[in-house]
């Protein structure tokens, strides 16, 4: 077991931040970069989501009559696409195979880093996968890399007015998940994880919020340097 000074750090990178269909490449390059330096530095563990190709493969499969389960699954598979990828690309100690489950990343993390996976089981979603890794790694924090500037008191890309939030506490951003949660069904996509947000704020670990495309921002989150996103902070005991 490799012993690093500085606590474990977890990075959800969204899907639809991996692929836009514009400088993609480029991007993923850079970003295996940055995390291959700060895995070289202290514990990392990045879980990649599935974006459009998911959902367009969800949608099909949905049309097709397969059950929610199914779709989930789905998703998972094209989640594990992107892990490869970019576990590929980060390289050697980064493992190529990613973990498939909870208990393989946390044995690999106390192995080596940086480590990259996709989902692991039906009924949440990446980000829920890198709450609870942080959860049972003890991270100092979770940046979660999505495709807007933070959260938002309406959603951004139906309401170009909508206004940032820049600090919250666990509290009111629970309570805005479970609004925004609605159906859940598969390949849906959500402000964050429901299951995620309950046991980031139980076990009182922050939570950061960056537009995932901004890489020099992304890493000032990472360090805990004054970013450009939104900071979610346990209450005062
Ligand atoms: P994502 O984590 O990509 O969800 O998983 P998302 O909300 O679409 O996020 P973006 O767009 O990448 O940022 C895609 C789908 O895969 C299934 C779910 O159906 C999810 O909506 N999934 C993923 C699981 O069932 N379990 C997992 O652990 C991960």
């Amino acid at each position: 077991m490799t012993v690093r000074a500085e606590p474990p750090l977890v990075l959800s990178v969204g899907g639809s931040v991996l692929m836009t269909g514009e400088g993609d490449a480029d991007y993923l390059r850079a970003l295996a970069e940055l995390v291959r330096r700060i895995g070289t530095e202290r514990t990392l563990v990045v879980t990649t989501g599935g974006g459009r190709v998911a959902r367009e493969y969800i949608r099909l499969a949905r049309t097709l009559g397969l059950t929610e389960i199914e779709l989930d699954e789905i998703g998972i598979d094209v989640t594990r696409l992107h892990a490869r990828l970019l576990a590929g690309l980060v390289g050697p100690p980064c493992p190529a195979h990613p973990p498939t489950n909870l208990a393989e990343a946390v044995r690999d993390a106390h192995r080596v880093s940086p480590v990259v996976l996709g989902g692991t089981e039906p009924g949440h979603t990446t980000d829920g996968v890198a709450a609870l890794l942080a959860v049972r790694l003890r991270a100092s924090c979770l940046v979660n890399a999505t495709r807007v500037r933070g959260v938002y008191e309406s959603d951004p890309a139906r309401d170009p007015g909508a206004r940032r939030i820049d600090r919250m506490e666990w509290g009111p951003f629970r309570r805005m998940v479970r609004e925004a949660v609605g159906a859940g069904t598969a390949g849906q996509e959500f402000l964050f994880d429901a299951l995620g947000a309950e046991s980031l704020a139980r076990a009182r670990i922050p939570l950061r919020v960056v537009h995932g495309r901004d890489l020099a921002n992304l890493e000032r989150a990472l360090r805990g340097e004054p970013f450009d996103g939104t900071r979610i902070d346990p209450e005062p005991r």
